[in-house]
C-alpha cells in the first residue's frame, strides 16, 4: 500500500540518516522541510520532498492525505513505562499532599505493594483490558514505540501473568512494543530481601527466558530497595537469556546502580533525578543512554535530572514518561517534552530528540524508528495547523495531534 501525505506545513525529524542516537550539540539540530509531502509504502517512509517538486509516483498512490496545513512529526518513543497495572493509587497522591513522601510510603508497605496485592486478584484478561485502555490512550496522543515492564507481580506466577499480557499488547497494536522483566522492583510481600534476590535469579529469570517473554531486564537499584550487588548478580544472570539491561537508577539517592548498569552494556540508565555529576564521565564513551523521567519529578515534587549539564557536556540524552500508578499516573508525551523544556531547560528541538530518535535508541529500535527516514517504519503523526515547531512544548496542554499513523497506516 502506497500512501502519500500532502500540503505538510512543516515536516520534523528528517534525515537523521545512519545515526543511532544524538549525542551533545547535536540534539539541537531539528532537520525540517516546510511545504512538504510524504510517501510510505508497504509500512516505511518511501520518499518525501516539497510540494513545488512532487514526483509522478506520489500521483499513484493508493491512499492521499490532505494534511491541510498541519505539521508531520515522526511518532514519539517512550522507552520507560509500566502501563501494565491493576486500578489505580490516588489515595496515596493524597497521602503525599497531606506530606508522606514516596519512600514513606513504600516503608509502610504501601506503594507498589499496593499495586502488587491489586495486581494478583486480576485475572489476565482484566489485566489486559485495563493495561489496554492505556496504550490506546497513548497511542491516539502520538506515541508509536513504548517500552513496557513487569515488576507489579513480585512472586513468579505473578510476573509471568503480566509479561504475557505484554506480549498479548505487542500482538494486538500496532505500535512496536518492548517488555522487560522488571522481578526486582520491590522485595514481594512475605519474602527475606536475599530469598527474594534468590527467587528472581533461581526461578523467576529462568521461566522468563525459557518462555522469552522479556526482551530487557530492569533492577530498581535505589536506597531502601536493591542494592549494587544485587542488581549485578540479577543482570549477570538475565545476560545468558539474551536480556539486556535497562535499569532504574539514582531516583531516590545515588549508590552507584549506574555504574553497574554501563559495566554490563545497559541499553539505558533512567531516572537520574540524584545523578551526580562526577557519573557523567562514566557515561562517556559508553552505548548506554541516560533516561530523564521529568513526569516523575513533576508528580513527586522531587529534582529533575540534571539533562541539561548532561547534554553541554556532550552526552546524549533521552526522555520517557515512567506511565506508573503510583510516581507518574501519565503517558502523555508531548508533555513530557514540555517538562524537558520547562524543567530542564532543554530547547524544543533538544527534548523532541529526546522523546523520539534518542528514546528509539533507548529501546535498542532507533535503525527502525525515531526519525523520518527512508527506510524506517513509517510511524507518525499528523498535527493541527501551528504556528513552529516551538508552539509543541509552549502550549503545554493543548492537544496537537489530528491523524496518527503506524506502520504506514491510520488508527482510528
Ligand atoms: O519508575 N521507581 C520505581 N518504580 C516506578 C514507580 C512504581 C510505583 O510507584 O508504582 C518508577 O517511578
Ligand atoms: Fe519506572
Amino acid at each position: 500500500m502506497r500512501l502519500l501525505v500532502e500540503n505538510i506545513s512543516t515536516l520534523v525529524g528528517t534525515g537523521i540518516g545512519g545515526k543511532l542516537r544524538l549525542c551533545g550539540s547535536e540534539m539541537s539540530g531539528l532537520n525540517t522541510l516546510d511545504n512538504a509531502w510524504l510517501l510510505a509504502d508497504d509500512g516505511r517512509f518511501a520518499a518525501f520532498g516539497g510540494m513545488d517538486d512532487m514526483p509522478p509516483e506520489g500521483l499513484r498512490a493508493d491512499v492521499v492525505v490532505d494534511a491541510r496545513g498541519g505539521m508531520v512529526l515522526p511518532s514519539w518513543c517512550d522507552p520507560h513505562t509500566h502501563v501494565v497495572y491493576a486500578g489505580s493509587r490516588e489515595g496515596e497522591f493524597v497521602d503525599k499532599i497531606r506530606g508522606l513522601s514516596y519512600a514513606e510510603i513504600a516503608r509502610r508497605g504501601g506503594g507498589i505493594l499496593n499495586s502488587a496485592d491489586l495486581l494478583h486478584t486480576l485475572s489476565e484478561d482484566e489485566l489486559y483490558a485495563q493495561a489496554m485502555r492505556r496504550v490506546r490512550e497513548v497511542m491516539k496522543k502520538g506515541t508509536g514505540c513504548l517500552e513496557i515492564k513487569s515488576g507489579y507481580g513480585l512472586n513468579t506466577a505473578d510476573e509471568l501473568k503480566m509479561l504475557r499480557v505484554i506480549r498479548r499488547i505487542s500482538e494486538s497494536v500496532p505500535a512496536r512494543i518492548v517488555s522487560t522483566f522488571l522481578g526486582a522492583h520491590a522485595i514481594g510481600r512475605g519474602y527475606g530481601h536475599a530469598e527474594y534476590v534468590d527467587l528472581v535469579v533461581n526461578e523467576m529469570i529462568p521461566e522468563v527466558g525459557r518462555e522469552r517473554l522479556a526482551d530487557f531486564v530492569d533492577v530498581f537499584c535505589d536506597e531502601g530497595f536493591f542494592t549494587p550487588e544485587d542488581t549485578a548478580r540479577i543482570l549477570d544472570a538475565a545476560a545468558p537469556w539474551g536480556m539486556r539491561p535497562k535499569i532504574h537508577v539514582d531516583e531516590l539517592a545515588s549508590i552507584g546502580g549506574l555504574q553497574v548498569g554501563v559495566e554490563r552494556g545497559a541499553l539505558s540508565v533512567d531516572h537520574l533525578e540524584n545523578m551526580r555529576e562526577d557519573e557523567f564521565g562514566v557515561l562517556r564513551g559508553s552505548i548506554t543512554m541516560p533516561t530523564a523521567l521529568p513526569g516523575t519529578s513533576f508528580f513527586l515534587n522531587m529534582p529533575y535530572a540534571p539533562a541539561r549539564k548532561m547534554i553541554d557536556s556532550g552526552l546524549p540524552v533521552a526522555v520517557a514518561s515512567d506511565y506508573n500508578p503510583g510516581s507518574t499516573p501519565s503517558g502523555d508525551m508531548k508533555f513530557v517534552v514540555s517538562l524537558a523544556c520547562i524543567k530542564m531547560r532543554l530547547l524544543p528541538s533538544e527534548a523532541i530528540n529526546a522523546a523520539t530518535i534518542n528514546a528509539a535508541c533507548a529501546m535498542g529500535l532507533s535503525a527502525d524508528y525515531g526519525s523520518i527516514d527512508v527506510g524506517k517504519v513509517a510511524n507518525f503523526f499528523v498535527t493541527e495547523p501551528m504556528p513552529s515547531v516551538d508552539f509543541i512544548p509552549y502550549a503545554y496542554t493543548t492537544p496537537i495531534v489530528s491523524r496518527v499513523f503506524l506502520g504506514g497506516e491510520e488508527i482510528v
